[in-house]
């Protein structure tokens, strides 16, 4: 079974959590756009959705689901995202879309977050895939020595802006064997916008799917 069914699979699992009559909080990535297409199916059961992204925000129109501002849908029932890696904590590394801000954001206004995603992205430990660091422009040299300080090799990604219009730094050999440690030591360097580690606030349920079934974790 090919990466984008198990995929498909997770995120149609991830249906089982949506209740009637509630605003749900939407991540970015193709993981996501699956759960999309699958929630687009019972959207007459849904108020709408908060997106974490403009890319989301344009399939969700296209799928005729109403996008809600979150300053007016207020504290959400559940967030759904897919994840770059994750362990056994359901500590996870985000951001390899670039929607990291938005997305902390949405998982933080949310009760229960739920990742999706297929079994290629659970890991022993944080930081094969390369630590997405979001960073105000003018911040961006400053930055990057700050985290070579720190054992990081520091990669700007080439021709990309955030929805927000600032930088990404893709931080490469990172072993983050304390990902809540890292996570705040990160978040305190100025100029850092977000960082793509979510452990203070970590996925509440993983959906994991695998060649035989959809794995749950909690
Ligand atoms: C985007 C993200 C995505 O959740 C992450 O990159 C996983 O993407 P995909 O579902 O395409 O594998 O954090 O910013």
């Amino acid at each position: 079974m090919s990466n984008d069914e198990m995929k498909k699979r997770a995120a149609a699992a991830a249906l089982d959590y949506v209740e009637d009559d509630t605003i749900i909080g939407i991540g970015t990535g193709s993981t996501v756009n699956y759960f999309i297409d699958a929630l687009a199916r019972i959207k007459h059961r849904i108020e709408g959705a908060v997106s974490s992204s403009e890319a989301t925000t344009q399939r969700l129109k296209a799928c005729k689901i109403p996008v809600l501002d979150l300053n007016a849908a207020g504290p959400l029932p559940l967030y759904v995202d897919g994840a770059d890696e994750v362990n056994c904590h359901l500590h996870m590394i985000k951001g390899g879309g670039g929607a990291l801000t938005r997305e902390k954001i949405v998982a933080a206004a949310s009760d229960l977050f739920v990742c999706i995603a297929d079994c290629s992205k659970q890991v022993d430990v944080l930081g094969t895939f390369p630590l997405p660091v979001e960073v105000i422009p003018m911040a961006r040299s400053y930055v990057g020595r700050e985290l070579l300080k720190r054992g990081g090799q520091p990669v700007l990604r080439e021709n990309f802006s955030t929805d927000n219009g600032h930088l990404i730094l893709d931080v490469y050999n990172l072993a983050i064997v304390d990902p809540p440690k890292l996570e705040t030591e990160l978040n305190n360097i100025a100029g850092v916008v977000t960082v793509g580690l979510f452990a203070l606030r970590p996925a509440d349920v993983l959906l994991l799917g695998t060649a035989d079934e959809v794995r749950v974790l909690k």
